[in-house]
């Protein structure tokens, strides 16, 4: 069965034809509107949806022609119905249920960040349930219980800001580009650190799994005024800063995610969603190999992708809809799929 995945949630355009019978990756493209929206600082959800409109269509044209393929290798379609950005969701859910109706194939509703969790088998042997998943986006924050397929139990979520919200904010602070997780990295790794400088760890001790981000951000934006007050920040400063941020965050996620693993007693987590592809995250958990087996996706299947949305789609053959579904679900907990 090839489907194709369509993901518009947010700021990324992702299509993906993918054989589930043979788990091969047919072709996949992916357009980034990231440039777009770093004029603004963040994502403008109506020049989102916009961008999506005009790009689908050429998208999925380039791709069919390039493999010399024709709409009839189409065989089903999985599109994200949420959660994400209301605009961008009802492009994608007009997209796919029209060509649902015009190919007479079945269309497939995908919740976003099932999908990202779905993605981290992929390629892994030997994950079985349950297990603790950590799904780290720009949206969510959350350590869930994967009982079973479609069984998701959230005992765990971020009180305020999501941590990849809290990258794209700092990066903002430290006038860096948008995304922020990345550029945050980037700069992480250039400093050595620096003793004086020493962020919260919010709720890092406390005994639920919860998180809490807003607080370390304040902390970072006040940090950035006393050393800017007379002077601008210098570019080892920043370093130091985004170092420091990244320390602070990472660890209260590590800490969370192995206490869970352990209150559980799950030895296997799953890492996934688009803060999943920072390395000093992965290397945190990887230190903790004996206590855990850690799984989580390709770096370029940790952000927003087609190929996840066909995937999962693959997986959840079973809840094609009945009828068209062009309603989106902004708002969707992963414990009512
Ligand atoms: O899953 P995703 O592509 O979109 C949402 O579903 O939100 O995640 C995007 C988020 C952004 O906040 C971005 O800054 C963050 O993931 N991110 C990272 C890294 N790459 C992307 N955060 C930290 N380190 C990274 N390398
Ligand atoms: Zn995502």
């Amino acid at each position: 069965m090839r489907i194709l995945g369509i993901e518009t949630s947010c700021d990324e355009t992702g299509i993906a034809l993918y054989d589930g019978k043979s788990n091969r990756v047919i072709f996949e493209a992916l357009y980034s509107q990231a440039e777009e929206h770093d004029l603004y600082g963040g994502v403008v959800p109506e020049l989102a949806a916009r961008d999506h409109i005009n790009r689908l269509l050429p998208l999925l044209k380039k791709k069919l022609v390039e493999n010399n393929l024709k709409m009839n290798a189409i065989e089903a379609i999985a599109f994200t119905k949420g959660p994400g950005l209301r605009g961008p969701l009802m492009v994608g859910a007009g997209f796919a249920n029209a060509l649902s109706f015009a190919l007479e194939i079945p269309v497939i509703p995908i919740h976003h960040m099932e999908a990202h969790l779905i993605m981290a088998k992929f390629d892994a042997a030997g994950l079985d349930f349950p297990y603790i998943s950590l799904l780290v986006s720009g949206g969510h924050t959350l350590i869930v219980k994967v009982i079973s397929p479609n069984q998701y139990e959230v005992i765990g979520q971020t009180k305020d800001d999501a941590v990849g919200e809290a990258f794209d904010k700092t990066a903002k602070l430290l006038q860096l580009g948008y995304p922020g997780g990345p550029e945050i990295e980037k700069r992480a790794n250039k400093s050595e650190g620096n003793k004086s400088l020493s962020f919260p760890r919010p709720m890092m001790n406390s005994d639920d799994l919860n998180f809490s981000f807003s607080g370390l951000k304040t902390a970072v934006l006040y940090k950035v005024k006393e050393l800017s007050e007379n002077e601008a920040l210098s570019d080892s400063t920043i370093n130091d800063i985004a170092f420091e941020f990244q320390n602070a965050a990472i660890e209260c996620l590590v800490s969370k995610s192995l206490k869970a693993c352990k209150r559980e007693k799950s030895k296997a987590l799953v890492l996934s969603g688009g803060v999943a592809a920072n390395n000093f995250l992965r290397n945190e958990l990887e230190r903790h190999k004996g206590e855990i087996n850690l799984f989580y996706p390709d770096q370029k299947y940790c952000t927003d992708n087609g190929l996840m949305i066909a995937y999962a789609g693959y997986q959840k053959l079973a809840e094609q809809s009945k009828d068209f579904e062009i309603n989106v679900t902004p708002r969707w907990s992963l414990e009512n799929v």
